[in-house]
């Protein structure tokens, strides 16, 4: 069971007392016309043909679910391992960290190499029922139990250069590159933003809980941090403060940012950006055109969590690096309210922001006095209430939803695709047994809009389940190809994937292909299945989508290190194959068989 999956087992508890294109490019200016054509809800215009021909993944026959310990491809497929955790591959001896997740690609001037920036979210820690992975697995692998400070170094992010082998076809690193790097709890991080005063001294240490991602069209990595209440405290109060503490001891008002990472600078420091509001960060999907402001979408992976907006004070100039790269330390930050009858709109968070309390009283809400009108009435300052970003969003009357993980934005017309993965106990317009996507389209097609529409795009669920691939459930990451078409990167729980009835259909989490256009529009089809209990990450197009990257994460999760074959599909050991071998997160690149 994965991280967030034991949040929403601790949210559901606590209620019941409560990437350019794939990274790899720059955004393209939206063409207005377009947008028109795109609003509320018209079939998108035919895309370029661009990689139709070319592309090794413009067309695959879906494959059957599969229970199998391993990534099982369609036919004339197949993948290698890039790196997997421990392995050793900066100059300075670092090891690849644990549980890979987004994966960020930025080019090198050639279809045959790459600069990946890699997450490393979390370590897989025992949890209701779950193996405890990571010392299990560390002990086998080390000998010894793991430390607190083994888990700080074992998470972070990762730079690294990776390059197509001539011979074999395979994505292989480039050991030792100067480019790479490790970035763990430990490195030291600058912030900047509303929240700066409160931090209120020079150097935040580390970044960890970091989810998923966005390459930047200046050529930066985002990162974002999620889980961090299951490391510091969450709470603060009214002046923004929060206190040390948690499993790391860390101030808990340094975590829970947006990240910014310059993987061409290996001695940079990285940047959190207190303006983009803390809270459980999944992730943030950017949409950047000429002359108006940057927008940024995101996600507060929590049961009853909010969907976000980030809206730059200042305007996104193609190719003026040093400019774009103020736009994220200013800017109004937004949190939506959905209607049912499809429309819907941005709440700003400003201390004059006009209090519409939610009236669930189980949603964290701060203080309100008496004849409070406003959040100034609430809190001290825009950095208090930034850092108290969800407690303030129910407080102006957002809509609590059904558990956001990634959003992304399209790269042709700009609307947003939403992946509300399972929120089960959620009832009315948030009953989301399997988990659905829906898509958001600004009115007039602009970021500055107050107001938007809102449609289910894909819907989880067993479905026609004598059509092979045709099942998910639970969407998580989502990426788009070159064809502007959706990739959903499946996250099923541990305790029902293959264990529960009515989750048995769906067998292990996979990578679904779902066209945006056309006859199939919405329709799922299943590209790779994952090793038993692991969930695919950060999926990535390499430059000119000759491979795609894929983080394998948490293999045998759930019941660790399997130890008899009989036991299949309980249990994992993946990458190896062996029975008895350790389970071990890793990045794959996914290829045409040459
Ligand atoms: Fe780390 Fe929301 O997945
Ligand atoms: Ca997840
Ligand atoms: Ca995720």
């Amino acid at each position: 069971m994965s991280e967030n999956r034991r949040r929403g087992a601790r949210d559901a508890g606590r209620r019941a007392l409560l990437k350019g294109l794939f990274g790899a490019a720059l955004l393209p200016p939206i063409d207005p016309v377009l947008s028109r054509l795109a609003w509320p809800d018209a079939a998108l215009a035919p895309q370029a043909p661009l990689a139709e021909a070319t592309s090794p993944f413009a067309r695959f026959d879906p494959i059957a679910a599969s229970d199998a310990d391993d990534v099982v491809l369609p036919d004339g497929f197949t993948y290698d391992v890039v790196l997997k955790w421990g392995d050793v591959f900066t100059a300075s001896g670092r090891p690849f960290g644990y549980n890979n997740d987004y994966i960020g690609v930025f080019t090198l001037g050639g279809p045959e190499e790459a600069l990946l920036v890699v997450n490393h979210e979390y370590v897989s820690l025992a949890f209701a029922g779950d193996a405890a992975l990571y010392p299990q697995t560390f002990e086998m692998i080390h000998g010894r139990k793991p430390t607190v400070a083994d888990y700080k170094t074992d998470v972070g992010l990762s730079v690294v250069r990776v390059r197509r082998d001539d011979a074999s076809g395979a994505w292989v690193p480039v050991f030792g590159d100067p480019l790479n790097r490790r970035i763990d709890a430990h490195t030291p991080c600058h912030y900047d933003g509303p929240a700066s005063p409160l931090i209120g001294q020079e150097i935040i240490e580390g970044t960890f809980d970091n989810c998923s991602g966005q390459v930047t069209p200046w050529g930066t990595a985002l990162s974002c941090e999620e889980n961090f209440q299951a490391r510091v405290p969450e709470l603060v109060d009214a002046k923004g403060r929060s206190v040390r503490g948690g499993s790391f001891d860390l101030p808990g008002g340094h975590y829970g940012w947006v990240v910014e990472v310059d993987p061409f600078d290996p001695g940079s420091t990285p940047v959190k950006h207190t303006a983009l509001g803390r809270f459980r960060h999944e992730n943030v999907g950017l949409r950047a055109e000429a002359g108006r402001p940057l927008a940024g979408y995101m996600g507060d992976d929590r049961i009853r969590g909010h969907v976000w907006k980030f809206v730059s004070h200042g305007l996104f100039r193609p190719g003026d690096n040093a400019s774009n790269r103020t736009l994220l330390a200013s800017g109004t930050l937004y949190a939506a309210r959905f209607n049912p009858d499809g429309t819907g709109e941005w709440r700003p968070l400003t201390l004059g922001s006009r209090l519409d309390p939610n009236p669930e009283p189980a949603d964290a809400k701060p203080f309100i006095p008496r004849r409070a009108r406003t959040l100034a009435d609430c809190y001290e300052s825009l950095g208090a209430i930034v850092t108290d970003a969800y407690p303030a969003a129910n407080a102006v009357g957002a809509t609590p939803t059904g558990r956001p993980e990634e959003l992304e934005v399209h790269p042709t017309d700009g609307s947003v695709y939403i992946a509300f993965t399972s929120a089960a106990a959620a009832a009315g317009m948030w009953e989301n047994i399997c988990g659905q996507v829906w898509r958001l389209e600004e009115e007039d097609g602009d970021v500055r809009s107050r107001r938007f529409r809102w449609t289910r795009f894909a819907v989880g669920g067993p479905g026609d389940s004598t059509k092979s691939g045709r099942v998910f459930a639970q969407p998580d990451n989502l990426a788009f190809d070159a064809r502007g078409d959706l990739w959903i990167a499946s996250d099923m729980a541990g305790e029902v994937m293959n264990e529960r009835e009515d989750y048995r259909v769906f067998k292990n989490s996979g990578v679904f292909r779902v066209p945006v256009t056309g006859a199939d529009r919405g329709a799922p089809g299943l590209f790779a299945s994952m090793p038993c209990e692991a969930e695919p990450t950060g999926p990535a197009f390499a430059p000119g989508e000759q491979a795609l990257f894929l983080s394998v994460q948490h293999p045998g999760e759930r019941f660790g290190t399997r130890t008899d074959a009989a036991a299949a599909p309980r249990g994992s050991n993946w990458p190896h194959r062996k029975v008895g071998a350790p389970p071990e997160p890793a990045v794959v690149a996914i290829r045409r068989q040459t």
